[in-house]
């Protein structure tokens, strides 16, 4: 029986179900698998020319017990889960340019744009699988830097076991991206507008926390959470490192780095949990924009909090990289007891330096930089006129990076990961290129223009007894 533990090792083990319904663990930890599973090479090469749905059904068998969720059931959750990709491979995976050194991977062909919608279409589908089968009702909330709360919004449309509150930083996301949430007319789906957060989508997540945190509250709304707190996000995000990987070696066994756009960490940490499974990763580049908390994690060994920049590739505009404690979990000889020591002195002083030992064993084949905002704007340029391919800011951010870091001599090739379409990102596109390309638009995002918005505002400082309010009594 796989079984789900708390980092913090403050809760009882719990099944699969159990811990994606929940959440967060009942100490406040995040769920971890007790065990990451071991993949041979032998299996790799077996896996080598599955499609994407075929591979995610076998990996997703190695967490997840037939007895929680049988096989066919597994199988129907999945495929319905890619269905609305408009790309016949899922998460393409194609060369930029003629070097043969620096591939893509698109992992934006879902329904609104960005990679959030990879995990996110699955994790919705499970949870109202596991509901129906209950015969309960669930409300989802989710704090968002722009990406998760579309992807989320677009994925609960319609399921009758869900009510979703998705919160955002209206001046630190794109119009395009609030429109993906406001535009949505299912009357289970709630977009809520929180104006002047000093720490934009961290203070978001905040405020989820302390719903979460308000007993009373959390029961009497049945709450859980579908951000990448969540295990099976992050879980579902290992699918594709794998099939990245088979799309751009030559062979099974040889190493490939990875270029990855760096906010909350969800990313890259299943990326190091699919190393630690068996991938052959080379290093991971930790690719930061101008919020260089996670580039000073792993070059310094000091993880603070520092004050929000507002930068071109603004979904990754973060300040506290939730999902680093799980890297750091399994990187560090999975101890929950220096786990509660090094989040209770964050908590406290909002930094923890760590000793030589524990930085050594965290940076472990990764390597990190920090990418300027003109350095973004001028990659997306560079890029469009040498290879005619269009970058989004978020792509950009990695592709500089890993043109920075790959190894010389150049042996071993590099996988950036474009985390979102281009299209949502306009503004950006026009101040790097002084027009927008044909490639830089997209239908859904077009249409969106039209349509009306339904939207419940609040400021910062009244979020807290505005938002319980609402979602005790919605109006819209
Ligand atoms: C377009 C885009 N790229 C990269 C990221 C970073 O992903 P993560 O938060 O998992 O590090 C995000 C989300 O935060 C995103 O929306």
């Amino acid at each position: 029986m796989t079984q789900y533990i708390s980092i913090t090792g403050g809760a009882s083990p719990v099944d699969f179900e159990t811990a994606i319904l929940s959440g967060r663990a009942p100490d406040n930890g995040l769920y971890v698998a007790e065990q990451l599973p071991k993949i041979s090479i032998d299996q790799l090469i077996a896996w080598k020319s599955m499609t994407y749905t075929e591979l995610t059904f076998e990996i997703l068998s190695l967490f997840i017990d037939r007895s929680v969720i049988s096989e066919q059931d597994l199988r129907e959750l999945i495929e319905n889960s890619f269905k609305s990709f408009s790309h016949p491979d899922v998460v393409p995976v194609d060369a930029l340019g003629s070097n043969g050194d620096i591939f893509i991977q698109e992992l934006f062909h879902g329904p609104t744009l960005s990679f959030k919608d990879v995990a996110m279409g699955f994790v919705v589908n499970l949870f109202n699988f596991f509901l129906k089968r209950k015969g309960e009702r669930m409300t989802i909330m989710a704090a968002t830097s722009g990406d998760t709360g579309p992807a989320a919004a677009n994925a609960c449309i319609g399921k009758e076991t869900l009510d979703a509150w998705i919160l955002y930083p209206p001046e630190l996301i794109t119009e395009e991206q609030v429109r993906q949430m406001t535009c949505i007319t299912a009357p289970n789906v709630h977009a809520v507008s929180v104006a002047g957060c000093p720490d934009g989508s961290d203070d978001l997540e905040q405020l989820v926390a302390d719903l979460f945190a308000d007993k009373k509250f959390k029961a009497e709304l049945n709450l859980s959470s579908v951000n990448s707190i969540n295990w099976a996000r992050v879980m579902m995000q290992t699918v594709h490192y794998f099939y990245g990987y088979f799309r751009t070696v030559d062979q099974v066994g040889e190493q490939l780095d990875f270029a990855v756009p760096c906010g909350a960490f969800g990313n890259l940490c299943a990326g190091s949990m699919a190393r630690k499974m068996g991938l052959p990763v080379g290093k991971f580049i930790v690719a930061t924009n101008e919020n260089v908390c996670l580039q000073r994690v792993f070059e310094e060994g000091v993880f603070a909090k520092l004050p929000i920049v507002k930068t071109p590739s603004s979904a990754i505009d973060i300040t506290i990289p939730l999902n680093f404690w799980r890297h750091l979990y399994y990187a560090t000889g999975e101890n929950p007891e220096k786990m509660k020591q090094w989040i209770g002195d964050f908590d406290k002083n909002g930094k923890v330096v760590f000793d030589s030992e524990t930085h050594q064993a965290l940076r472990d084949g990764f390597v990190s930089t920090s990418i300027s905002n003109e350095e973004t704007l001028a990659t997306i340029k560079q890029v469009y006129e040498v290879e005619d391919y269009l970058l989004d800011p978020h792509a950009a951010v990695a592709v500089r990076a890993a043109k920075r870091l790959k190894s010389e001599p150049d042996k071993v090739k590099t996988l950036c990961l474009a985390t979102a379409h281009p299209a949502k990102f306009p503004d950006v596109i026009a101040e790097a290129l002084g027009f927008i390309p044909d490639k830089g638009r997209h239908a859904s995002i077009e249409a969106a223009k039209q349509l009306k918005e339904r939207i419940y505002s609040f400021d910062f400082e009244d979020m807290h007894k505005g938002v319980r309010q609402v979602m005790r009594n919605p109006a819209n």
